[in-house]
């Protein structure tokens, strides 16, 4: 059988996709040349735009139709990439990633006070972009989402440097800096086109599921040495002492000996040469990372039978497609 892929929603909604990229160009136009300059290294690096893509996708599913034909999905889409991108950017900047998108990150290249102030121009910009849409209930939508994410970000620094944190607390984190936008990119992407409260119900289901998926991925990912083709560096979690799936297992399953190795690394941040290595070697141990793996299908499954509320069944294949994806990607 062939890989899964997201080429299914990408060919889809190509034609939606190079109109929102045009709207994402004109809007990071500013007079200030260095914000243009450091927001376009980021945002002309491309990314994969699932969250705009699920806004075109909730938008098509309102209307049976492309969201070419209004521009309120168009700027809406526009808006939530600019959040993301946001968020990216003061992500890399706590995070001190220096590789993103295959490129250095912002942070790297003009440092932590430039990437901060550009993120926060983003954000602005997003806020005009939604306001133009003219729809109070979609502003609230994402603006909630905005907040949601923040504080996933902020729970998540509470917790580092904790592996005997409770599973839950790592899925509230989640939820929060991830899987809320992607929950709030498809529903309002139908809200906005005047779709029915099922409709909006079901891809708001569908969003949140598909991110909790994507971000188990992505960190389980982060455990693996063959992450160069991801864009990012291997690695990073481990480094900061971030806690995720893989770790909380490990840390659950372990022995005296291997917590007291997870106390010193990820706990104390007294980090040796040879540490990584080790630390995969525990995680093997334990399947950790399989059971990630397994854990994010099963989110992925979810998602897939929250779409029954798509009318279109193109759509409908697309989209379970790219949750499929999601949990094969090795990018
Ligand atoms: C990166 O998101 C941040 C996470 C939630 C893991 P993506 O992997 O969607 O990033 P781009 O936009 O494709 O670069
Ligand atoms: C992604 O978090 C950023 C947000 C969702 C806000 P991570 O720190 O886990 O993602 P990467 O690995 O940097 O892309
Ligand atoms: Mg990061
Ligand atoms: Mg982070």
């Amino acid at each position: 059988m062939a890989q899964p892929s997201i080429s299914t929603l990408t060919s889809l909604l190509a034609d939606d996709v190079t109109l929102v990229n045009e709207v994402i160009m004109a809007r990071m136009a500013s007079d200030v040349p260095m914000i243009p300059e450091l927001a376009s290294h980021l945002i002309a690096a491309g990314g994969k735009r699932m969250r705009p893509m699920l806004t075109l996708a909730g938008a098509r599913a309102a209307t049976g139709s492309t969201a070419a034909a209004d521009s309120r999905a168009l700027l809406l889409a526009a808006a939530v990439e600019f959040i993301h991108n946001a968020t990216l950017l003061h992500d890399d900047v706590i995070d001190e990633s220096d590789k993103r998108r295959g490129r250095d990150t912002a942070n790297a290249l003009w440092g932590n006070e430039a990437s901060v102030l550009v993120g926060d121009f983003l954000f602005a910009r997003s806020f005009e972009l939604m306001v133009e849409t003219d729809d109070i209930a979609v502003l609230g939508m994402l603006s909630s989402a905005s907040a949601r994410i923040t504080e996933g970000e902020v729970k998540q620094m509470t917790m580092a440097g904790r592996p005997d944190s409770p599973m839950q607390d790592y899925l509230d984190v989640i939820t929060g800096k991830t899987a809320i936008l992607f929950a709030a990119a498809a529903a309002s992407g139908a809200k906005v086109m005047g779709g029915s409260e099922a409709l909006i119900q079901g891809l708001h289901r569908y969003g949140l599921s598909l991110g909790m998926a994507f971000q188990i991925v992505d960190d389980a990912l982060d455990y693996r040495s063959d992450l160069a083709s991801m864009g990012k560096n291997a690695g990073d979690d481990f480094n900061d002492g971030k806690i995720t799936m893989p770790v909380i297992l490990a840390w659950q399953d372990g022995d005296e000996a291997e917590r007291a190795f997870w106390q010193r690394t990820i706990g104390m941040g007294a980090i040796q040469e040879g540490d990584f290595d080790e630390a995969v070697d525990y995680l093997t141990k334990h399947q950790a990372i399989e059971r990630a793996l397994a854990e994010a299908k099963s989110y992925a499954e979810q998602a897939i039978a929250a779409l029954d509320v798509v009318p279109e069944e193109a759509l409908r294949e697309a989209l379970a497609d790219a949750a499929l994806y999601t949990v094969a990607r090795t990018l």
